[in-house]
């Protein structure tokens, strides 16, 4: 059994990589040798990591990628993309060929719209609370004008404030429902700030007015239906060529019924949701952005309708193909890490500086060909031939094969199938 330790957060890197090292590993030197290899040697750069945590030891590398000649809205993008699952790369980039040549992606935002609330009991008269907060309401903007003060400048801030009678969910239970506009940043530390305010300025108003109520807490709200992008690709059914299914009709109808299947049958939607998540996260990742706070707030959006479904969809109408998905995307490109960490920011530039509604068509962008070329697999080889082959290299590099070995490997698994042993069976009769 392993021992409890106290104080671990005020030893130093040097102590706490030890400590783990003695406790968790029979060959301590071998572990640290594993935590100092993923250290920068840039030690600033190093310190910039450790501070972003606490108790870091190391650094978790995850690949970032790139993938080129996404043509979104007429302009032409390279979307970086971090990520470790071998194959999402690779399908985005065959998505985003594959669309450019039929009219590339077209994205909008709908809406940017965040939301935050107050909890709070009240065990009196309800239209007495609805009468004190009408009369108190303008104190809420008034009180928080020192932390609105810039967003407003930058065009954002409150939108409006609710009262929320809760009680047929939980006896007593009423909130202060806020609406926010954000501008480039996610705005989660200016919406509750704001919302913290609110909580004072409720409890003493309440003070004042002989009310008795009790905040039990405040917090944005990470599901945003109000915060929504809209991605869409587009043809005429003919042009939908696909070499495994001659007929363009053919691959067009079983697209759409593989997309009617995800909105109708939750076990399918997950994975199919998933698929897009891939896309979504690797993006959101790459730009420094909240990766929980989208998957939280996009399978809440997924299930609105009080079942999990689909978050794209397919029609066939007047024979042009249209395939789309709606998404929340509450995403900032200042503050946070955007600012702090040097790959997020040369991300964003290799993006070309996106604003935050930029940002929002670029990530449904790349959901959408994701989910284009998940589909796009299943219904014609299936996803295992591209899966495969990536796994051929992530074996190859595992055994450390030399040149010439990685030459006769790719060539014999060109027509022969892929799996673990047969690779490793392969590998061993090189080397006999
Ligand atoms: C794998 O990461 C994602 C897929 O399973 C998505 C899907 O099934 O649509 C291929």
């Amino acid at each position: 059994m392993n021992n409890a330790v106290a104080g671990f957060s005020k030893l130093s890197k040097k102590e706490k990589i030890n400590w783990i090292a003695n406790e968790y590993f029979s060959t301590p030197d071998e572990a640290l040798n594993i935590i100092r290899n993923y250290w920068n040697s840039d030690e600033k750069l190093q310190q910039l990591h450790d501070e972003f945590i606490e108790n870091t030891i190391t650094n978790l590398y995850i690949p970032l990628g790139v993938a080129p000649n996404f043509l979104i809205n007429g302009n032409y993008k390279t979307i970086p993309m971090a990520i470790e699952e071998s194959s999402v790369v690779a399908a985005a980039s065959k998505s985003a060929k594959y669309w450019a040549t039929r009219g590339g992606f077209k994205a909008t935002v709908i809406d940017t719209e965040k939301i935050g609330q107050v909890h709070f009991t009240f065990n009196g008269d309800a239209q007495k609370l609805k009468e004190f907060f009408t009369e108190i309401k303008s104190k809420f903007f008034l009180d928080t004008q020192s932390i609105t003060k810039n967003m407003q400048q930058r065009g954002g801030g409150i939108l409006d404030i609710h009262l929320k009678d809760k009680r047929d969910l939980l006896d007593n239970y009423f909130q202060l429902h806020a609406t926010f506009e954000t501008k480039d940043s996610m705005g989660a530390n200016f919406i509750n700030s704001c919302l913290e305010q609110f909580a004072t300025t409720l409890k003493e108003e309440a003070q004042n007015a002989d009310l008795e109520l009790q905040v039990i807490m405040s917090i944005l709200s990470n599901y945003v239906p109000n915060c929504i992008v809209r991605a869409e690709v587009s043809c005429p059914v003919e042009d939908l060529t696909e070499k495994h299914i001659p007929n363009p009709q053919d691959f067009a109808q079983r697209f759409v019924q593989a997309v009617q299947i995800a909105e109708v049958e939750p076990f399918r939607a997950v994975t199919h949701n998933k698929g897009i998540m891939n896309g979504v996260d690797a993006v959101v990742l790459a730009t420094g952005n909240d990766f929980r706070a989208i998957e939280a707030g996009v399978h809440a959006y997924a299930s609105r309708n009080g079942q999990y479904s689909s978050l794209s969809h397919a029609k066939i109408e007047n024979g042009i193909f249209t395939f789309w998905l709606e998404i929340p995307l509450a995403l900032g490109t200042v503050g946070g890490l955007t600012s702090l960490h040097p790959l997020v920011k040369l991300c964003l530039e290799i993006l070309q500086k996106p604003s935050a509604k930029e940002l929002m068509e670029i990530v449904a962008v790349a959901g959408l060909a994701q989910n284009f070329a998940a589909l796009r697999s299943l219904t014609t080889t299936g996803i295992q031939e591209g899966h495969m082959k990536m796994h051929l290299n992530n074996i190859i590099n595992q055994f450390e094969a030399n040149e010439e070995e990685r030459h006769l490997i790719k060539v014999h698994f060109k027509k022969t199938a892929v799996s673990h042993s047969a690779v490793v069976e392969f590998i061993e009769n090189l080397r006999k």
